[in-house]
């Protein structure tokens, strides 16, 4: 869900067969229908529930619908879209940590690598692909779970990991994964903590404290409202700057204390308290293993930047940046950047260590270096996966905003 390839996209390569889909452009006049009427009838609602709806109600919400929305003709591109090079990677990097672990102490019958936000299964089939044939063995010997809580998309994915079946299962939360006894391996996820619904809060400069734009409706438009209080799992984490800074306590509300009175009036800061809680329970479900995220977002030193005031939540269509993030709800992904401090924590409260948080670019030329180094391995690289290595890494496309955050519990 990036905006970064709109431009210039003919210098690179994409993918060319993306989703399976009947194309893009119709309306879900329904949805709003539905949207107007439960404002009509409990009020303005929140930024994070008129997202929720717009994108995964069961029916009509823009992910659940049987379009085509991410690659060359859809609204935006994902590293997936761009080239099955990503998917090849990550099975390398994934074949060298399942390994590491079965020569450490367990059985690779026991290794799993989890994906949560499959979409179509692409990103899936180009893992597994490799798997089978650079890692013969391994892809034999373990399991890829997908967790996916949306009936019909996990239709999609079984449609298209059919040749897989054996080695694929399917689960819809991390509860049914934890019945099972938990992961010992992988669990990753590729742009899913982006498309999480966001509280947005706004600062009052009069007031000095933080408050929360609503929905309401003006005729057939949505408009922002500002709601009388914040959400509940949003006022529970205090000031955002002091949830974001516990880590070093006092001297991070000290540098609050500095930050505070610059901000201008209106400030705008997403909150996204259900992806934290996501990867703290994706955290308590790795027994051993890896659990990692690549998405765009910012870091500590990022997330309250007074030079940025209107904060990061934005719509896409067709590729293009739409300013009216309420408008059309269904027909348009509605995305924000990752606070990846906060989710840095929520691991780091299930006691997983934190490895790194780099970016995308930086993790993928690592990879490719020890793939160059083990030529056998991988294979020799195509001139074809050069230009998609450089599409995935230049900083005028994914190279720039995309980071990649990894814990373990070892
Ligand atoms: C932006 S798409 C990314 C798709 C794919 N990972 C890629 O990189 O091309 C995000 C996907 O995550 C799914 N998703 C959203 N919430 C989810 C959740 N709680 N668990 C699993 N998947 C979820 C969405 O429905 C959507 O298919």
């Amino acid at each position: 869900m990036t905006s970064v390839l709109r431009q210039e996209a003919s210098r690179f390569v994409f993918r060319r067969v993306t989703v399976n889909s009947e194309g893009n452009g119709k309306d879900s006049p329904a949805l709003a229908a539905i949207l107007r009427d439960e404002i009509a009838h409990g009020g303005p609602i929140t930024c994070a529930r008129f997202m929720e709806v717009a994108l995964y109600h069961p029916e009509l919400g823009y992910y659940e619908r049987d379009h085509k929305t991410v690659g060359q003709r859809g609204d935006f591109y994902t590293s997936v879209s761009v080239s099955e090079l990503f998917g090849q990677m990550l099975a390398f990097q994934f074949a060298e940590w399942l390994e590491e672990i079965a020569n450490r102490q367990l059985p690779i019958a026991n290794l799993q690598i989890v994906e949560a936000g499959a979409h179509d299964g692409q990103l899936a089939e180009d893992v597994l692909h490799w798997l089978q044939m650079r890692r013969p063995d391994l892809f034999a010997r373990l399991e890829y779970w997908i967790l996916d809580p949306s009936p019909r998309r996990q239709l999609w994915q079984r449609d298209r990991l059919n040749k897989f079946a054996p080695r694929v299962r399917w689960f819809a939360n991390w509860g049914e994964i934890h019945q099972v006894g938990g992961v010992t391996g992988v669990i990753f996820a590729n742009e899913l903590l982006d498309a999480f619904p966001v509280h947005r809060l706004a600062w009052s400069v009069a007031e000095q404290q933080w408050f929360e734009w609503g929905v309401k409706t003006a005729g057939e438009r949505f408009i922002w409202t500002r709601l009388p209080q914040l959400s509940a799992n949003v006022a529970a984490l205090r000031e955002p700057a002091v949830a974001l800074n516990n880590r070093y306590g006092e001297l991070r509300e000290r540098a609050w204390a500095n930050l505070a009175p610059v901000l201008p009036d209106g400030f705008v800061l997403e909150r996204t308290p259900r992806a934290e809680l996501w990867w703290e329970t994706a955290a308590q479900s790795l027994r051993i293993g890896k659990l990692l995220t690549l998405d765009y977002g910012h870091n500590l030193n990022e997330t309250i930047n007074p030079t940025r005031p209107t904060g990061t939540l934005r719509a896409y269509r067709n590729h293009q940046l739409v300013t009216d993030i309420l408008a059309d709800p269904g027909e348009q992904d509605i995305t924000a950047h990752v606070n990846f401090a906060g989710v840095t924590l929520a691991g780091e409260r299930a006691k997983l260590a934190t490895i790194e948080l780099i970016e995308q670019s930086r993790f993928l030329t690592r990879v490719a270096q020890r793939t160059m180094r083990r030529p056998a391995s991988f294979g020799e690289w195509t001139s074809e996966q050069a230009r998609q290595f450089q599409t995935l890494t230049h900083p005028d496309h994914l190279g720039r905003s995309f980071s990649v955050l990894l814990q373990q519990r070892a």
